[in-house]
C-alpha cells in the first residue's frame, strides 16, 4: 500500500468518512483490478439489442480489460478476453461488427465465434522444418472465455466462478426498476463517449448523490426536472452497492421551492427556453418520474432524465482518468415522433449535456483537489445522517454514497482491516 493500512485506514465503520487515498493510491487501484473487476461481481458489457443477429459483436470492458461480446452463429451470447492466445496481441480491432471468426493480425491465428482456436498457420512447419510441437493441442489454446449472463437485455460478464447468479446479484429491489424500463424491446439511438480526468469512483459517487443534483445543475432546478422539493426516494439492495434514486413531480409546493433556494442562484425564474419544444415530448411513462438514476455495483449506471433513457458504463483508464460510455436508448415500437422527441432531449445528457456537462467538471475538480491532500485525509459523507445505511424518503442525503463505500470496502478487504484491529 502507498499508505499504511492500519486500523485507522477506514476510519468510520458507517462509511461516513472516506480516505482520499481511494482516489489517489496506485496500489489500491491495482487491487481493484483483482478484487473488483476480476472478483465475484457482474460487470456490465453491452445490450442484447447491440448483438441481436448471429455474428454481431461489440468490444466492451471489464475494468481496463477489453472483452469481446459475441452472438454466435448458433444464437448464443459468449464473451472472451480480447487478447490472442498466441502472444497476447489485441485480437479484434473494431468497436463493433459482424464476424463468425476472428483472425489475429500478428501471425494469423484464427479463432471461432466461441473463442476456440481453429487454425495456426505453418503448424507443421515449412519444408518439413520448424512448426509447432507434435503434441500441440489446439483445443487447449482457445481465448480466455468469460462467464456471461443477461437480465432483460442487459448483458453482464464475470471472470469469477464465485459470482452468484445475475438474477440474485441484482436482487428484488433493483430488478423492478430494470423491469420498468426494459418492459419492451429497446433500440440504440446512439452513443456518447467522453473522457473525464478523474478517478472512476468519483463518477459513482456523483450518480449516487442526489444532494448535488439540486445545487450543481441549474438546468435541473430551473426547468423542474429535478428539485429536492419533489417527492424522492433512495433505495439500496442488501449489499448497499446498488442503488436507485427516484424523483417524481408530485406534491411539490412552490413555497418549499422558494425557501429552499432563497439566496442560491440556481433556481432562475427569469430564465426561459427559446425553443420550448425541448419539453414538448410525450413521456413514455405516466408515473410522473422525472429522474431515475440506478447504479449497479461496481460501475454501471442506468438512468432516466426527463424522457431520456441511457446506460452509462464507467470504464477506468488508469488512476486519474475514465471513459464514460453512454448508450442512448429508445424503444423498438417508438414512432417517428417519439424518436424525434428522444433525440431532442438527448441534449440534456452526454458530454455537453445541459445537465451532465457539470458532472464531468465536478469530477475534475474533486480529483484536482484530492491530489493535493494527504492520502489519509478524509471526505465527510454525512448528509442524511450517520450510522445505519438505510433507504430514505428524501433527496437531501448522501446515504447511497455511503452504501457504495461499504460495498467497496468489503469487496476490497479494507473494512476487514478495521475489524481485525
Ligand atoms: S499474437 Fe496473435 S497470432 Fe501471434
Ligand atoms: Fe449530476
Amino acid at each position: 500500500m502507498g499508505i499504511e493500512m492500519t486500523s485507522n485506514f477506514w476510519p468510520a465503520e458507517d462509511s461516513s468518512r472516506i480516505p482520499y487515498a481511494v482516489f489517489t493510491d496506485p496500489e489500491l487501484y491495482a487491487r481493484e483490478s483483482k478484487r473488483l473487476f476480476a472478483g465475484p461481481h457482474w460487470n456490465y458489457l453491452c445490450l442484447d439489442a447491440e448483438i441481436r443477429d448471429p455474428g454481431q459483436y461489440v468490444v466492451s470492458y471489464i475494468g481496463e480489460r477489453q472483452v469481446v461480446v459475441q452472438r454466435t452463429e448458433d444464437g448464443d451470447v459468449v464473451a472472451f478476453l480480447n487478447s490472442c492466445a498466441h502472444r497476447g496481441a489485441q485480437l479484434v480491432r473494431r468497436m463493433r461488427g459482424t464476424a463468425t471468426s476472428h483472425t489475429c493480425a500478428y501471425h494469423q491465428w484464427c479463432f471461432s465465434d466461441r473463442g476456440d482456436l481453429l487454425g495456426v498457420p505453418q503448424q507443421r512447419g515449412v519444408k518439413g522444418q520448424g512448426g509447432m510441437p507434435k503434441d500441440f493441442d489446439k483445443s487447449k489454446h482457445g481465448l480466455r472465455r468469460i462467464r456471461v449472463e443477461s437480465y432483460k437485455g442487459l448483458v453482464f460478464g464475470t471472470f469469477s466462478d464465485e459470482t452468484p447468479p445475475l438474477y440474485d446479484y441484482l436482487g428484488p429491489k433493483i430488478r423492478p426498476e430494470i423491469d420498468r424500463i426494459f418492459d419492451r424491446p429497446v433500440k440504440v439511438l446512439g452513443y456518447y463517449r467522453q473522457v473525464i480526468p478523474a478517478n472512476w469512483k468519483l463518477y459513482l459517487e456523483n450518480v449516487k448523490d442526489p444532494y448535488h443534483a439540486g445545487l450543481l445543475h441549474l438546468f435541473h432546478v430551473t426547468f423542474g426536472i429535478y428539485r429536492p422539493t419533489m417527492s424522492g426516494r433512495v433505495t439500496m439492495d442488501e449489499s448497499k452497492g446498488h442503488s436507485v434514486l427516484r424523483t417524481a413531480d408530485i406534491d411539490e409546493e412552490q413555497a418549499d421551492v422558494n425557501s429552499t433556494y432563497a439566496g442560491i442562484d440556481k433556481y432562475r425564474t427569469d430564465y426561459s427556453l427559446r425553443d420550448p419544444s425541448l419539453f414538448d415530448v410525450k413521456p413514455d411513462y405516466d408515473d410522473k418520474v422525472t429522474n431515475m438514476i440506478m447504479t449497479i455495483f461496481p460501475n454501471l449506471m442506468l438512468g432516466q432524465v426527463a424522457n431520456t433513457f441511457q446506460t452509462r458504463h464507467v470504464r477506468p483508464k488508469g488512476l486519474n482518468e475514465f471513459e464514460l460510455y453512454w448508450t442512448y436508448l429508445g424503444f423498438e415500437d417508438d414512432d417517428a415522433e417519439a424518436t424525434e422527441g428522444k433525440l431532442r432531449q438527448s441534449n440534456f445528457v452526454g458530454p455537453a449535456g445541459y445537465i451532465s456537462l457539470e458532472d464531468g467538471e465536478a469530477g475534475r475538480l474533486v480529483q484536482s483537489g484530492v491530489n493535493r491532500r494527504e492520502p489519509d485525509n478524509c471526505s465527510t459523507v454525512q448528509m442524511g445522517g450517520r450510522g445505519a445505511i438505510e433507504d430514505q424518503d428524501t433527496l437531501a442525503t448522501e446515504v447511497a454514497v455511503r452504501g457504495f463505500w461499504k460495498c467497496y470496502s468489503e469487496a476490497m478487504g479494507l473494512a476487514r482491516a478495521q475489524e481485525q484491529a
